[in-house]
């Protein structure tokens, strides 16, 4: 799927949970209808896509690396990210994902996020630009 060409105008959105789930490899298997109205697309465009499809080239790598990292070991993981919606504009979130694991068995991953707060926005921009240039200067 193609990715939408981002545009520098955040999407402001103050209430709600987006909930989805994925299977082991990261692809959307649940997408509440808060999901779909903040990401801006429809239901049957998410379901079956791989989760990277709202993500923004402004996260730098490093930082879905540790979440991928952390999720691998079992764990629970948790953090600021900003996203890209369908018509290019961008929202930040908080979020949180945990792993679904039945009778020992990996079934999947289950996010929820709500709002960021500006504070913690404020926060992440400076490190998270910082990760992105040196990813930059690498070539990575
Ligand atoms: C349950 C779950 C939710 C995720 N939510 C997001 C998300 O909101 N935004 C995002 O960019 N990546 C999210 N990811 C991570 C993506 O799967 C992906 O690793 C990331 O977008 C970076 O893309 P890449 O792995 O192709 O480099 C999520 C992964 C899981 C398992």
């Amino acid at each position: 799927m193609e990715h939408p060409i981002p545009i520098d105008e955040e999407y402001k959105f103050d209430e709600g949970l987006i909930l989805s789930s994925t299977d082991a490899n990261g692809v959307i298997t649940y997408a509440n209808r808060k999901f779909c109205e903040i990401a801006g697309y429809p239901k049957e465009e998410l379901i079956g896509q791989n989760h990277n499809m709202i993500r923004h080239p402004d996260m730098p790598k490093a930082a879905f690396k540790a979440l991928w990292d952390t999720l691998h070991e079992g764990k629970e993981w948790s953090g600021i990210v900003k996203n890209l919606r369908k018509d290019g504009r961008y929202y930040w979130v908080y979020s949180h994902i945990t792993p679904i694991v039945e009778d020992g068995q990996l079934k999947g991953y289950s996010a929820a996020r709500r709002p960021a707060f500006s504070t913690e926005v404020e926060t992440v921009i400076p490190v998270y630009q910082e990760m992105l240039e040196k990813e930059q200067s690498k070539g990575v």
